[in-house]
């Protein structure tokens, strides 16, 4: 584009917008030129690291969580390109797809940072500090699972087959599978870390889960037309999410609770108070998002594959 162009344009823009394109321009001679620290905020996101106590590798903790709290907000944003686009071609849909899943690899590649980047004994001494909060009050974890899938995929196994599937929100959400993780499996009451997780974000997920009933990546596929539901490299992306998510990020999560957990004599409580071994390992779990395009032995087997 010509420089004329380029300021017709400008022109053109401004004027539908009703602001005086002069003004606007005039602006441009006093305004500051852009840095880097400006443009990426790097003194606030470096401000937000703030330890409790005085053990070192807390600090690879709250960092290390942080990280993936960016990484999940870049899966979100990538979900959202294929959710919210109302015509999407295979390429697309494969496209973003792959970007997620690459994202999800580098979750669980690096979880080696958590299983093997802090000394035991200062964990046992900081994490004394976080009781009862847990990775499980991740909020956009939940929304990575609500935008991915169909709401039946994330019911309690116990229930999916005998759940009324066209019951309200609140009482899907209320037969959610994690539900199971905070509640005192004896008495069945809301531990202190589901209580609070819900009074901040339960009317947030449930709008959120309206809003994704009929745009999740799951639904979206199945809008596909037929053909291009069969598409390879299409079915491969969705298989490769599925199993990163599902499997391997959940085993090296799984792997490194052990490590910190896990105990010859007696095993350690979860700060978050779960049946830990049971709740978190894939084969008991059983979260799939898309189940599909697993054969029944991969759905008999999942989580030991
Ligand atoms: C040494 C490091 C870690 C340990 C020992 C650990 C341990 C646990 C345990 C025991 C639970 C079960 C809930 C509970 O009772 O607390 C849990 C849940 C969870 N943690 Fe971690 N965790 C670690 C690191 C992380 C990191 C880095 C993330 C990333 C955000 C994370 C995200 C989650 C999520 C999303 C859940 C819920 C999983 C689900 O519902 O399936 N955790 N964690």
């Amino acid at each position: 584009m010509s420089k004329e162009d380029i300021l017709k344009s400008i022109e053109d823009k401004y004027e539908k917008l009703g602001v005086p394109v002069e003004a606007m321009l005039e602006g441009l001679l006093w305004s500051k030129p852009i840095t880097y620290w400006d443009y990426i905020q790097t003194d606030a996101l470096l401000g937000l690291q703030i330890p409790r106590t005085t053990q070192p590798d807390e600090m690879v903790f709250i960092m290390y969580h942080q990280v993936n709290e960016l990484l999940f907000k870049m899966i979100l944003w990538e979900i959202d390109q294929v959710a919210k686009s109302t015509e999407i071609s295979a390429e697309k849909f494969t496209k973003h797809l792959m970007r997620i899943s690459r994202y999800f690899d580098v979750l669980s590649s690096s979880f080696s940072v958590m299983g093997d980047g802090m000394d035991v004994d200062q964990y046992l001494k900081f994490r004394n500090t976080l009781t009862p909060a847990s990775g499980f009050q991740s909020a956009q974890y939940r929304k990575i699972e609500f935008a991915s899938t169909e709401l039946i995929n994330l019911i309690d196994a116990r229930f999916r087959d005998t759940i009324d599937r066209n019951s309200s929100f609140k009482n899907a959400y209320d037969h959610l599978y994690w539900q199971a993780a905070g509640k005192n499996y004896s008495t069945g009451q809301k531990t202190t870390l589901l209580k609070l997780f819900e009074k901040k974000y339960m009317g947030e997920f449930i709008d959120f889960m309206e809003d994704y009933n009929d745009c999740n990546l799951s639904k979206k596929f199945k809008q596909l037309p037929e053909a291009v539901q069969k598409d390879e490299e299409l079915i491969k992306a969705m298989r490769h999410y599925d199993y990163t998510v599902n499997v391997k990020w959940v085993m090296a999560h799984y792997n490194a609770a052990g490590k910190y957990l896990g105990g010859s004599d007696k095993e350690l409580e979860a700060t978050g108070g779960s049946n830990w071994r049971k709740y978190l390992h894939p084969k008991y779990q059983r979260r799939i998002f898309f189940p599909y395009l697993w054969s029944e032995e991969e759905l008999k087997n999942w989580g030991t594959f």
